[in-house]
């Protein structure tokens, strides 16, 4: 069996991208098995940047077959704008390559209305991506959701539009003061979507564990952070999906005894988008070197993205539910020029020194981080090649992270680029 998955230990944009990319040159089929366009993966090949957000960023090597899974929530016109830029940038060509399943669940104008409504006029925001990705899980799980079978069965189609806008337009007009939204149009739109949308759609699932069960290679490219889980995560400040390893075989349907690699990418330093706690959040000057120095700038909405030092407390917690096998840690060469690096092992909350990762939302507003300090090595490390190539004391941090998370490290990215990677382990 030769399964591997690619987890994000913390609040996502860990590098998954570059990583699952560098991993599918040698895979036979690349995954997405939750979340939607929400996400924002940057894949960059001798200079040549691409953010994906729904297609699997596999999809750059061209023997490399991608699959969009049962779990992932579809949006049509965000897939169609992804496969337009791929051809033109990249000359990429999807045809034969890409597989939906009719299962996904589909992303539809009210979702996204909603999403942003909601944002705006309610007292508890999430700084969501406004990619209506909550809104569509929550139809998906009170069984209102419209899925990509639905879209090929016309009067069905037709019905499930017209009884879920019984219930948006009420909401749309009479909380939100939104105008009511035309069954007509969406229909004629997703329509046209539904005849593009055609070729690329098929069962999944049979073909996914027939794949593994023959030898095939099979990358599950995850997509979001653990701490943005909905179950495990810092709720309510999550995403609306299984972001970790958890939520695979119910996000792909590959049998769970039948994933036997899982990856973990922890960042050298902590960042979160959008609302939230993050204990080890660093305002002023440190935060915004982090920022300026990893271009922490959101793939998908162009947000500031909020910086800190890295928080073990948080990852051990995460590589724990993860079940992880390796860890790959990412961005190491953004610490390059800073006299000393923090590292946070626990958490003093009223006085009593935290090691759990607490779920009182407010504990972890709150606590302060205890923090170890690490000497930094004030050199450039983006050539480095090999583990010994790398400074001292860019060594020690890489095998400080080991010792605390005692889980092995298998690579370490240095740049932004494919080639700039050392490789520990296979
Ligand atoms: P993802 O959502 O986990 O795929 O991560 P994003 O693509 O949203 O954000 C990661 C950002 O860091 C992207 O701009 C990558 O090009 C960049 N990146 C990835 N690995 C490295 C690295 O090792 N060093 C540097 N400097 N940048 C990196
Ligand atoms: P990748 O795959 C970082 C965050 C949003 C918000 C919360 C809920 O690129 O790592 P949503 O739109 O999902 O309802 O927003 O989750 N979020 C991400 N943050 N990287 C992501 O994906 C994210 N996907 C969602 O900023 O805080
Ligand atoms: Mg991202």
């Amino acid at each position: 069996m030769n399964t591997t998955c690619v987890i994000g230990l913390q609040w996502g944009d860990e590098g998954k991208g570059k990583i699952v990319d560098l991993l599918s040159a040698d895979k036979d089929f690349v995954v997405r098995c939750q979340g939607g366009a929400n996400a924002g993966h940057t894949v960059v090949v001798k200079g040549n940047k691409s953010v994906l957000h729904l297609i699997p960023s596999g999809i750059l090597h061209k023997k490399t077959k991608c699959v969009i899974a049962n779990g992932v929530v579809l949006d049509p016109k965000q897939l169609f704008l992804e496969i337009d830029e791929l051809k033109k940038k990249f000359g990429i060509n999807v045809t034969d390559r890409l597989f939906i399943s009719t299962r996904a669940h589909v992303v539809m104008p009210y979702h996204k209305l909603l999403d942003a409504m909601s944002e705006q006029k309610s007292d508890t925001k999430i700084g969501t991506t406004g990619r209506g990705i909550g809104p569509c899980y929550a139809d998906k799980y009170s069984r209102k959701g419209i899925r990509v079978a639905d879209l090929f069965n016309k009067k069905h189609f037709e019905a499930l539009v017209a009884e879920n806008l019984k219930e948006k337009n009420m909401l749309l007009q009479h909380l939100y003061g939104h105008t009511p939204l035309e069954a007509d149009e969406i229909i004629r739109e997703y329509q046209d979507y539904a005849k593009r949308l055609k070729p690329f759609v098929c069962e999944t699932v049979n073909f996914l564990n027939e794949a593994v069960t023959a030898g095939k290679a099979v990358l599950i490219e995850g997509a979001q952070g653990s701490l943005l889980n909905i179950d495990l995560g810092t709720y309510p400040f999550v995403t609306s999906s299984h972001s970790d390893a958890t939520g695979i075989s119910a996000g792909c349907g590959i049998a769970f005894k039948k994933i036997n690699n899982i990856i973990g990418i922890l960042k050298a330093y902590a960042t979160r988008v959008g609302e939230g706690p993050f204990p080890t959040e660093l305002k002023l000057e440190i935060g915004e070197k982090l920022r300026a120095n990893g271009e922490e700038f959101g793939s998908t909405t162009g947000r500031p993205r909020r910086c800190g030092w890295l928080d073990l407390v948080a990852t051990k917690y995460t590589a724990n539910f993860n079940g992880i096998d390796s860890i790959v840690i990412t961005k190491l060469d953004v610490l390059d020029d800073f006299d000393e690096i923090k590292v946070c092992l626990a958490y003093e909350y009223e006085g009593k020194i935290l090691r759990e990762f607490p779920a009182d939302i407010d504990v972890l507003m709150n606590c302060v981080p205890v923090y170890e300090t690490l000497k930094g090595w004030r050199q450039k490390t983006g050539d480095c090649l090999k583990f010994e190539d790398l400074p001292l004391k860019a060594q020690e941090y890489v095998e400080f992270i080991q010792y605390n998370m005692k889980t092995s490290i298998s690579m370490v990215s240095v740049g932004k680029d494919r080639e700039r990677t050392i490789i520990l382990e296979n």
